[in-house]
C-alpha cells in the first residue's frame, strides 16, 4: 500500500517525501507544477536515492483523481496540494474556493469511492485569525480574516464532518506556523514561482539582488522591538511532523488539530539580524507601514503534537536561515 501525496513538488511536499522516503514509505506523489517545478521531482529522486510514481495531475479532475486512486492501491492521503497566496485570495476569492475547496472535494470523493480513510490535511495557523492572545492552542476559537483562511478553515470542518459520519475515518489536520529554511544537503529549498509572499523568500530575493530591499510591515506593534512575532519553524521539522501524524491516522480515527510550530516567538528584526549573522551578509531594509492582516503575535503551543504524536521541532533559528541560504547558493538562485 502506498500513501498518496497532492502537491509533493512543491515546498513542504517536497521535503516531506524527502523523509517518507528515507523513512521507507511506498509514496505516489501527484502535482501540477502551478507553484513548483518538474526539477522537484527529479530531486526528490536523488536525495532519497528512491524512486516513486509520479503523476502530473489536477486534483480538481475527477478523471486523474479515478486513474491514481484505480492505478494504486492508496493507505492514506498526505493533502498539500492548494493556492497560498494571501493577498491574491484577496483579490481572487473564487480562484481560491474553486481549487482549495473544489480540489479537496474530488480527493475526499475519490478516497470515499476506493475506501481510502486516512487523510493527513496542511492547515495553517491562519485558522486562529488574529489570536487574542499568545501563545495560541489548538483549543482556540477559529476564524478566518481572508479567503486563503477561510478555505483552510472550511476543510477542517468538511474533515471534521467526515469523521463524524464515518467512525472509522481519521484525519490529522496539521496547523504549520511558519515554515521556512531547506533539507540540509543545499540541493532543494523553497523555490516559488513568481513573487514571493512569505518573508524569507523575500529576504532571500533581496540577498540575490533581484529585490532592491526588504520593507519591514510596521515598528509599531506592542511587541520587544515593535516588528511583528512569528513561530518560524525548520521545513525539515516540519516534514518529520507528517511522518509522525502518518503514525497517528493509522492508529486513531476522528479529527484531531495539531499546532506544528517551534513555541518560540521570533520578531522580523530577530530573522533578518540572525540571517545576517550566520551568513555573513547584509540585508538592505527600511521600515514601511503595516500591512493589513497582521496580528501583532502570533506562537504555538506545540505540546499536543509532543503529547499525542511524539513529535517535536529540533532546529534552530541559526539552522533555518543558514539552510535556507546554502540552498540559493548551492543552486545558484
Ligand atoms: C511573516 C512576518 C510580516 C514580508 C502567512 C500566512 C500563513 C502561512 C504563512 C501561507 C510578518 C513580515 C513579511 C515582508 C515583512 N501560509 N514581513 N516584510 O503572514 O505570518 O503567514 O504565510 O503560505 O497562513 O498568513 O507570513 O512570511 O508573510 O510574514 O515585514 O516583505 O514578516 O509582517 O510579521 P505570515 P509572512
Amino acid at each position: 500500500m502506498a500513501i498518496l501525496v497532492t502537491g509533493g513538488a512543491g515546498y513542504i511536499g517536497s521535503h516531506t517525501c524527502i523523509e517518507l522516503l528515507k523513512a521507507g514509505e511506498d509514496i505516489v506523489v501527484m502535482d501540477n507544477f502551478y507553484n513548483s517545478k518538474p526539477k522537484a521531482v527529479e530531486l526528490i529522486k536523488e536525495i532519497s536515492g528512491k524512486d516513486f510514481r509520479f503523476y502530473e495531475a489536477d486534483m480538481c479532475s475527477e478523471a486523474d483523481m479515478e486513474k491514481i486512486f484505480s492505478e494504486n492501491d492508496i493507505e492514506a492521503v498526505i493533502h498539500f496540494a492548494g493556492y497560498k497566496a494571501v493577498a491574491e485570495s484577496v483579490r481572487e476569492p473564487l480562484k481560491y474556493y474553486k481549487n482549495n475547496l473544489g480540489g479537496t472535494f474530488t480527493v475526499l470523493e475519490a478516497m470515499k469511492k476506493h475506501g481510502c480513510k486516512k487523510i493527513i490535511f496542511s492547515s495553517s495557523a491562519t485558522v486562529y485569525g488574529m489570536p487574542e492572545k499568545v501563545p495560541v492552542d489548538e483549543t482556540f476559537p477559529l476564524s478566518a480574516i481572508n479567503p486563503y483562511g477561510e478555505t483552510k478553515l472550511t476543510i477542517e470542518d468538511m474533515l471534521r464532518a467526515v469523521c463524524k459520519a464515518d467512525k472509522d475515518f481519521s484525519a490529522a489536520l496539521l496547523r504549520y506556523f511558519n515554515p521556512i529554511g531547506a533539507n540540509e544537503c543545499g540541493k532543494i529549498g523553497e523555490d516559488p514561482n513568481g513573487i514571493p509572499n512569505n518573508l524569507m523568500p523575500i529576504i532571500i530575493n533581496v540577498c540575490t539582488g533581484k529585490q532592491e530591499k526588504l520593507t519591514v510591515f510596521g515598528k509599531d506593534y506592542p511587541t520587544p522591538d515593535g516588528t511583528c512575532v512569528r513561530d518560524y519553524i525548520h521545513v525539515v521539522d516540519l516534514a518529520l511532523g507528517h511522518l509522525a501524524a502518518l503514525k497517528y491516522v493509522r492508529t486513531e480515527t476522528g479529527a484531531e488539530p495539531f499546532n506544528l510550530g517551534t513555541g518560540k516567538g521570533y520578531s522580523v528584526l530577530d530573522i533578518i539580524n540572525t540571517f545576517e549573522r550566520v551568513n555573513d551578509i547584509k540585508i538592505p531594509y527600511v521600515i514601511g507601514e503595516r500591512r493589513p492582516g497582521d496580528a501583532a503575535e502570533c506562537y504555538s503551543v506545540p505540546d499536543k503534537a509532543y503529547k499525542k504524536l511524539g513529535w517535536k521541532a529540533e532546529r534552530g533559528l541559526e539552522q533555518m536561515c543558514r539552510d535556507a541560504w546554502n540552498f540559493v547558493k548551492n543552486s545558484g538562485k
